[in-house]
């Protein structure tokens, strides 16, 4: 390789001697060129280094900011997690508070005997104590889970399983006024369903109103005004008439006039309903109230053969703020709430039967939710509670105690 370059040299001076001879004109263009090239060259470079020498000036003064940045970030996450760690802690306080407030528990076991209540007009024994008929002696120690099954409906509704019923059927009454029950065969097709298109319906000859309805054994048991006069004035007025349809045969069997005048919507915060049906291992109730006593509410156990009303009761449990309530083992439990929703709560329970003591009832918090529960249905078997949160359908899972503390 050596010898080449020098070679290479030569020849390329002797072509550009021989080229200068040829065109000396083109020849001095083309360093005229290069000079400029050069020159530009020179700036650029020149450029570069000070741009360098600028980025390098920038990167030193804010790499102290960055510094700074970043260390205030870190300050502000510690203390954004110091906040809600004192917010949580705080809750608990207050949870813990209201625990121990005697103010607000109005568990009441009834002792108050015969004929005390005011008025006893009504058909059936007032204010006596249950005798149980089955052998079930527990109450809810607390809600242990929440599953939100899915959004169905709108605001307000009721869904349920037939507590009696041999079958998974799901029940859903959309609304506080139809006349359209949709029965889906298994929860699945429940919980996979976008619309109800694929359910059954099954129309009832009249429609009902509130969320106070019940399925049970086969039969939806539900309310209506009786026919009368919407001229008020008769005695019919606010009595309601308890229907019993049997939904396979689609037919009313049985209907009654429930014995209690005067009637209002029980639930401070349920305006549409004027009774609600519950059914617990014992049977079925009814929770109502009427303006004799507007600041209470009234508990009925109901015969569900025939619809007649066998005992009534006076509770304790305020209707102010109260949102829906269920019976378990012969005990009403009474959920409240504020009006914006917040955090449910039972806040009331009285055990028909006289055996729950005040010290013994739990007064559980619902998972926190900040919705309203249009109804609460309960089924026995399963020990959960169908809630209609919102258009919202959830299962509460409920942990059970032995009413009576074990000696
Ligand atoms: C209802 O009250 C009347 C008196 O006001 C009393 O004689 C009657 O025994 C009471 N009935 C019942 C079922 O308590
Ligand atoms: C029942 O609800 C549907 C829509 O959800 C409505 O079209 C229908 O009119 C309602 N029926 C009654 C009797 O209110
Ligand atoms: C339902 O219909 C069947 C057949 O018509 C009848 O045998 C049965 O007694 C009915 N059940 C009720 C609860 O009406």
């Amino acid at each position: 390789m050596g010898p080449s370059i020098p070679l290479l040299l030569w020849l390329l001076l002797s072509w550009s001697c021989s080229l200068q001879g040829q065109y000396p004109d083109y020849m001095a263009y083309l360093e005229r060129q290069l000079a400029t090239l050069e020159e530009r060259m020179a700036q650029c470079q020149d450029q570069t280094s000070r741009h360098a020498a600028e980025l390098r000036d920038f990167k030193n003064k804010m790499l102290p900011l960055l510094d700074v940045a970043e260390k205030e970030r870190e300050a502000l996450r510690i203390e954004a997690d110091s906040i809600s760690g004192r917010v949580d802690s705080l809750e608990r306080e207050v949870d813990y508070l209201e625990s121990q407030n005697p103010t607000l528990p109005c568990v009441e076991v009834d002792e108050k005997g015969t004929g005390v209540g005011p008025g006893n007009k009504s058909k059936g024994r007032r204010n006596e104590k249950y005798d149980m008929m089955t052998d079930c002696g527990y109450t809810i120690s607390q809600v242990r889970s929440m599953k939100i099954l899915k959004r169905f409906g709108g605001p307000t509704g009721l869904w349920t399983k037939d507590p009696l019923g041999p079958t998974e059927k799901i029940f859903v009454l959309d609304g506080t006024h139809n006349d359209t029950v949709f029965i889906f065969p298994r929860p699945r097709d429940f919980t996979l369903a976008r619309t109800a298109r694929k359910a059954i319906r099954v129309r009832v000859p009249f429609p009902w109103k509130g969320t106070g309805q019940l399925v049970y054994g086969g039969f939806l048991y539900y309310a209506r005004r009786p026919p009368g006069g919407p001229g008020g004035g008769d005695k019919l007025e606010n009595t309601l008439q308890l229907i019993k349809f049997h939904l396979a045969n689609r037919t009313v069997v049985d209907s009654s006039v429930f014995p209690a005048e005067g009637l209002i919507p029980p639930y401070g915060l349920t305006a549409d309903t004027y009774i609600d049906l519950a059914a617990d291992e014992e049977g079925l109730w009814a929770v109502y109230a009427t303006q004799e006593d507007d600041r209470h509410l009234c508990l009925a156990k109901l015969d569900p053969h025939t619809l007649g009303t066998e005992q009534q009761w006076d509770t304790p449990c305020p209707r102010e703020n109260a949102e829906a309530a269920f019976v378990i083992c012969g005990t009403l439990y009474v959920v409240y709430n504020t009006r914006p929703a917040s955090r449910a709560r039972i806040q009331c329970s009285f055990d028909a039967s006289g055996t729950l003591s005040p010290e013994r009832a739990a007064l559980p918090y619902f998972p926190r939710r900040y919705g309203a529960h249009a109804s609460l249905r309960y089924n026995p078997r399963e020990q959960q509670l169908y809630a209609w949160d919102d258009g919202y359908q959830i299962l509460y899972k409920l942990e059970m105690k032995k009413k009576e503390e074990e000696i």
